[in-house]
């Protein structure tokens, strides 16, 4: 357990290569990606829209080298901090942050989200408004009791993490573990916003496989209640059975919102 636990990480440090996986963000290139974020992005909107979770601080687990994640909620909370586990990703993310050359084009992404909430025009306000509400970029590692270790920071009022628990934890042990260790980092009865695919076992970033952890219904609702969460919304949709992607095997996409329980 310790072996694979501290080389998993390891094969991300190694292999994973940012540009090569913000291909998947590229809108128009293929119908299942564009499926799985457009699930994403509405449900983001759903959740952090006017009337939805706001408050002071969120941290994103395991960012990677996207911001697609926080378009919507950068409007209802005062400062975000992006995390991840590879100085790669975290200096993907910097470079857009930083508005520096080579940075990926998000701005499909971000008017797909202003359209969502009515406001397609105001795309580069968005994104100005979320360069300014992403005051960091942390290393995080959610196998570890203290993810962001040495970073000190207030309990957060919502946490945000897509598509990381399946891709960082070697076993369903270690998701459990991985699960107490991020409410550690949310205030009393701060929300957790889960999203990912079903039953995934690989994805490919450029030419590289990755294994992935196959999540199921079941063990997350059980998980989420064992290490201290309340469910209070689920969505899921089956992957679409026309049009054929075969970088990844997921069976369903899932989105929710927990609470921590005191
Ligand atoms: C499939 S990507 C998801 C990225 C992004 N959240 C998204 O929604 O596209 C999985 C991410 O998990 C990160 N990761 C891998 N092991 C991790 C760990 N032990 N702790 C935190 N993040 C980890 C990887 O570096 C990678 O960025």
């Amino acid at each position: 357990m310790a072996f694979q636990e501290s080389t998993v990480p390891d094969v991300y440090q190694a292999n994973f290569e940012p540009t090569a996986y913000l291909d998947y963000f590229k809108l128009g290139q293929n119908p299942l990606s564009d499926e799985f974020l457009h699930f994403l992005l509405k449900h983001y909107n759903a959740t952090f829209k006017s009337g939805g979770l706001k408050g002071k601080l969120l941290i994103d687990i395991g960012s990677g080298p996207t911001i697609y994640q926080l378009l919507s909620a950068c409007e209802s909370f005062e400062e975000i901090i992006a995390t991840d586990y590879t100085d790669k990703n975290r200096l993907e993310l910097e470079k857009w942050l930083k508005k520096m050359p080579g940075a990926f084009d998000w701005s499909p992404v971000v008017k797909y989200v202003c359209e969502l909430e009515g406001n397609r025009d105001k795309w580069t306000e968005k994104e100005e408004r979320l360069r300014r509400t992403v005051r960091q970029v942390l290393k995080c590692d959610i196998l570890k009791e203290r993810p962001l270790e040495p970073a000190v920071l207030p309990p957060a009022d919502c946490l945000i993490s897509s598509l990381c628990l399946e891709a960082a934890c070697p076993t369903l042990g270690a998701c459990r573990a991985a699960l107490r260790h991020l409410r550690t980092l949310l205030r009393p009865r701060g929300h957790l916003v889960l999203s990912g695919g079903f039953e995934t076992t690989f994805y490919m970033v450029g030419d590289k496989r990755f294994s992935a952890l196959p999540l199921e219904e079941k063990f997350l609702l059980e998980a989420l209640q064992e290490t201290g969460f309340t469910i209070e919304k689920l969505e899921k949709a089956q992957r679409p059975a026309e049009g054929s992607d075969d970088r990844s095997d997921y069976t369903g996409m899932f989105f929710l919102v927990a609470r921590r329980r005191d």
